[in-house]
């Protein structure tokens, strides 16, 4: 039997409080090892649908199955045990903690998980130096770059080993060298097995992605 897809997505939907449809049924699946791109103009569903595969929305109508497993019935304890796990999730505007250091900021999802302190520390400090921000542990958020930030929110989301690897725009709020930086870093870490689905606006990401899946209003273009 060959392996489950990462992800499996049949009639989609996410209607907002107050009626707003911001999906309205959309049906894909991503194979594990893939790299796809979700691309499409703004305010067309395309957080609300990155969310819902991290985990941190649930859809109002359709099916997710994560790794062959419906998510469906599982309890808020039961989806954040998962997402730790098994999906690592990097934000446009970074979501660092400002007063801790990139190192502990790297550590924090390995404490939440259950590490113990001198284990997490040792992983934070190897996937830092895996990000090329190996000398710069000690520092806050503040003390970095935009795109040094943004190597450690990747750092961060690769603390629990996932097997998938989610990102928001991740170039978003980042110049052109940062973001080549970005990309390279996303695709070396396929080529070793992460599965990644990511939203980008930036045609060099889209074009390096094996797949695009194009949203509009709320439908698979
Ligand atoms: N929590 C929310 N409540 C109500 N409407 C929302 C909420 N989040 C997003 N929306 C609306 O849903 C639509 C899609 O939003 P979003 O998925 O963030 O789009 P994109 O990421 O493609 O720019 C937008 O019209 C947005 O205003
Ligand atoms: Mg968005």
């Amino acid at each position: 039997m060959s392996a489950p897809a990462a992800i499996t997505v049949e009639n989609l939907a996410r209607t907002y409080q107050g009626g707003y449809q911001a999906l309205k049924g959309v049906t894909f699946s991503v194979a594990a090892g893939e790299f796809a791109a979700i691309m499409g103009p703004s305010g067309c569903g395309k957080s609300t649908l990155l969310n819902i595969l991290g985990l941190l929305d649930r859809p109002t109508g359709g099916t997710y199955r994560l790794e062959g497993a419906l998510t469906a019935g599982l309890g808020d304890a039961e989806l954040t045990a998962l997402r730790r796990a098994r999906i690592g999730f990097v934000f446009q505007a970074f979501n660092l903690l400002p007063r801790l250091s990139a190192l502990e900021n790297v550590a924090l999802p390995m404490a939440y998980a259950g590490a113990a302190v001198a284990p997490r520390l040792e992983r934070a400090r190897a996937l830092l130096d895996r990000v090329g921000l190996g000398r710069k542990g000690e520092h806050t958020p503040l003390q970095l770059s935009g795109g040094e930030r943004q190597r450690v929110g990747i750092a961060r989301a690769l603390a629990n080993k996932p097997a998938l690897l989610l990102a928001d725009e991740p170039t978003g709020n980042l110049d052109s060298t940062s973001s080549a930086e970005i990309l390279a870093l996303f695709k070396e870490l396929n080529a070793e097995g992460t599965t990644i689905v990511l939203v980008t606006h930036d045609p060099a990401i889209g074009a390096s992605a094996q797949r695009v899946l194009r949203v509009k209003d709320g439908l698979l273009a």
